[in-house]
């Protein structure tokens, strides 16, 4: 009887303990971004998904975690609270709508913490209409630089058959032309703004150390780091190691050392990839 009393007691206890822990640790969870939004526009709804973990490893269920999207440039703020998905554990879903273009900068809260997400560039809502312009304005030089051959070949053959006059006269046609052809190049939009910008695998990786919840741990001097975070890993501003430890590192500590501190985040190849680029990439 009294064995049975003490084990009463001793399961009371633990019970009052779980529910103590979390909330005298302050609780704290990492967020993981699916995958780094990819060409976010100006009215059109962009899918996000991520994952919560508590201190990293546990997903979380039943919260309710708060997307907050800001530009500065035009003060626009937006506030939308992310759903859960039915098919995954700790797993949240919401669709970001950016009324204009410009540099947005977000964050999620979840589980008391907030984080902060990197920087998205919103193109403008007409980005792909001015594309579609740019290829009608393509054959345009060609024409024109045709005519201006056409017109220079006459006058030359004009001027070795005796004919000045008309050589005089197409030549100066054949110029003319040479030059509308070069206002048609110069004028057409700006070959560059049409096609995505290029980013570097270390860039990526950047914002990889802040999508995926890297900064939650460590601290980066090359990845601004968040308001609020834990830094329960070695700070990395000043770290690099080989690709191949880092590649079986990222991809499941657990796999490289027993009892690792560090979670598994379901990283993809490729992002892996550009995580290494950036812990290796040291400053010029
Ligand atoms: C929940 C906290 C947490 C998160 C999130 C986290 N780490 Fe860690 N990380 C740690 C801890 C703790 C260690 C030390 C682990 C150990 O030695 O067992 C560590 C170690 C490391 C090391 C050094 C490994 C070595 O031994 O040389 C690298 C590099 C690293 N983390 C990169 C990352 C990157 C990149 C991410 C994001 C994809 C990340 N970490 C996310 C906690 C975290």
């Amino acid at each position: 009887m009294r064995s049975r009393f003490s084990l009463t007691l001793v399961i009371m206890l633990l019970l009052a303990l779980l529910a103590v822990v979390p909330a005298a640790a302050g609780g704290w969870a990492v967020i993981t971004l699916d995958s780094l939004p990819e060409n976010p526009t100006a009215g059109q709804p962009l899918e996000i998904g991520f994952m919560v973990r508590q201190h990293g490893f546990h997903p979380m269920d039943g919260l309710q975690p708060i997307v907050r999207l800001s530009n500065p440039a035009t003060g626009e703020r937006i506030t939308l609270t992310a759903d859960p998905d039915p098919d995954k554990a700790g797993h949240y879903q919401a669709v970001l709508n950016f009324p204009s273009e410009g540099t947005w900068e977000w964050s999620i809260e979840a589980y008391s913490g907030v984080q902060r997400m990197p920087a998205l560039q919103v193109a403008t809502a007409n980005a792909s209409a001015e594309g579609a312009g740019l290829s009608a304005a393509g054959p345009a030089p060609l024409a024109w630089g045709l005519l201006a051959l056409t017109g220079l070949a006459a006058g030359l053959l004009l001027l070795r058959s005796g004919k000045t006059r008309l050589a005089l006269g197409s030549g100066a046609l054949g110029l003319a032309f040479a030059a509308a052809a070069l206002v048609a190049v110069l004028g057409s939009p700006a070959r560059a703004e049409a096609s995505p910008v290029e980013v570097s695998s270390v860039e990526t990786g950047r914002r990889l150390f802040l999508a995926k919840g890297c900064v939650m741990c460590h601290s980066h001097n090359r990845a601004e780091s968040n308001e609020w975070n834990v830094n329960i890993g070695p700070g990395l501003s000043n770290y690099s190691n080989s690709e191949e430890f880092l590649h079986s590192w990222l991809k499941d500590p657990s796999a490289v050392r027993e009892n690792a501190a560090m979670p598994q985040l379901e990283l993809k190849e490729q992002e892996i990839l550009d995580l290494i680029a950036f812990i290796n990439a040291r400053e010029e």
